[in-house]
C-alpha cells in the first residue's frame, strides 16, 4: 500500500462535496475540506475516520485574497495535492426576464472564476503531488441548456470549455483534468439557490444520492477520463442537441411540461 492520497475538496460542507470527502477519507485519503461555514466543515471532519488527519480551511471562494490564503494553507498542511475536486457551486432558478445582474455575477464568480483561480493557486501543490488529478463538477445541463436555468447552464458550459482547454494546457505537466456531469442529485442545492419567482424545484423522487456521484468521482481519481456522465441518456441527449437541435428541443419541451416553457 502506497502513501495516502492528499485531496483538496471544495464545497465540502454539504451535498456532493461532503460525500466526496467521506468516500476519500474511508479509503485512507487525507483531505482538506473547503467551504465558507466552519461549523459545517468541522461537523463533517469530526464524522470521518481519523479526523485529526484531515484539515478544515474556511473561505469564501468569491474573495480572491481569501482564496489564495486558503489554498496555500491547505497545501502547506497536506504537503501537496494528489487530487483536487471542485464541488462548490450554486444554482440560479430564473428565466431571462427575471435576471438580476448582481446574481448573474455571483453565479459566474463561484461556478467559473473561482474554479479557475483555485486551479491556478493549486498548481504548485499539484506539481508536488503523485499522479495528480483535477476534477471539475459540472452538470448534465452544461452541454444542453434548459429553460429557467440559463445562467447556471451558461456557467457550467463555460466550465466545460475551460476544462477542455486546461486538459491540454496541463497534459505536458502530467496533471489530469476531468469533468463529471451529475444529474439531479438529492442535496440542499435546490433549497439554497436563488429563485426569485418561486419556480418549482425538480422532482427529487428519482434523484441520485450524493454518494453515487462521489463514487463516480472516486473512480475518476483512480482512472481519470476527460468527461463522464452519471447517466448515459444525458450524454446521448447532449449529442442529440448538437446534431439535431430541434428534435432535442421538442423532446425536452415534452419532458419539462408547460410550467417551464412560458
Ligand atoms: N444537486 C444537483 O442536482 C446537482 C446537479 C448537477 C451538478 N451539481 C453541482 O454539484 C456541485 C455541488 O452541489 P451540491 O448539490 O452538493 O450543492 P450544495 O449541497 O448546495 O453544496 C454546495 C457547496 O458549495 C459551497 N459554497 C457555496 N458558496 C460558496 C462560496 N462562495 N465559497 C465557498 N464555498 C461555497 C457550500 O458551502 P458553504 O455554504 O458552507 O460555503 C456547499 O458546501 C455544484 O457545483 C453543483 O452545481 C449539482
Amino acid at each position: 500500500m502506497g502513501a495516502p492520497r492528499r485531496a483538496l475538496v471544495t464545497g465540502a460542507s454539504s451535498g456532493i462535496g461532503e460525500a466526496v470527502v467521506r468516500a476519500f477519507a474511508e479509503r485512507g485519503y487525507r483531505v482538506a475540506l473547503l467551504a465558507r461555514r466552519t461549523s459545517e466543515l468541522e461537523r463533517v471532519r469530526a464524522s470521518l475516520p481519523r479526523p485529526d488527519e484531515h484539515v478544515v480551511v474556511a473561505c469564501d471562494l468569491r474573495d480572491e485574497a481569501a482564496l489564495r490564503v486558503a489554498i496555500a494553507s491547505a497545501g502547506e498542511r497536506l504537503g501537496a495535492f494528489d487530487v483536487v475536486v471542485h464541488s462548490a457551486g450554486v444554482g440560479y432558478r430564473a428565466r431571462l426576464e427575471e435576471l438580476e445582474r448582481v446574481e448573474i455575477e455571483r453565479v459566474l464568480a463561484l461556478n467559473v472564476t473561482a474554479v479557475l483561480l483555485v486551479d491556478r493557486e493549486a498548481l504548485p501543490w499539484l506539481e508536488r503531488g503523485e499522479r495528480p488529478v483535477v476534477i471539475h463538477v459540472a452538470s448534465v445541463i452544461a452541454r444542453r441548456g434548459i429553460p429557467g436555468q440559463l445562467v447556471y447552464a451558461a456557467s457550467k458550459a463555460a466550465l466545460v470549455s475551460a476544462s477542455e482547454a486546461l486538459r491540454l494546457e496541463w497534459a505536458g505537466r502530467g496533471i489530469e483534468v476531468c469533468l463529471v456531469h451529475p444529474g439531479v442529485t438529492r442535496t440542499p442545492f435546490f433549497a439554497v439557490q436563488r429563485n426569485p419567482h418561486g419556480r418549482p424545484p425538480p422532482d427529487l423522487a428519482s434523484a441520485d444520492e450524493p454518494a453515487t456521484v462521489a463514487a463516480a468521482i472516486l473512480e475518476l481519481d483512480r482512472r481519470p477520463q476527460p468527461e463522464v456522465w452519471l447517466r448515459s441518456r444525458w450524454r446521448w441527449f447532449a449529442l442529440a442537441s448538437l446534431v439535431a437541435p430541434r428534435f432535442a428541443d421538442r423532446w425536452l419541451a415534452k419532458k419539462l411540461g408547460p410550467s417551464d416553457q412560458q
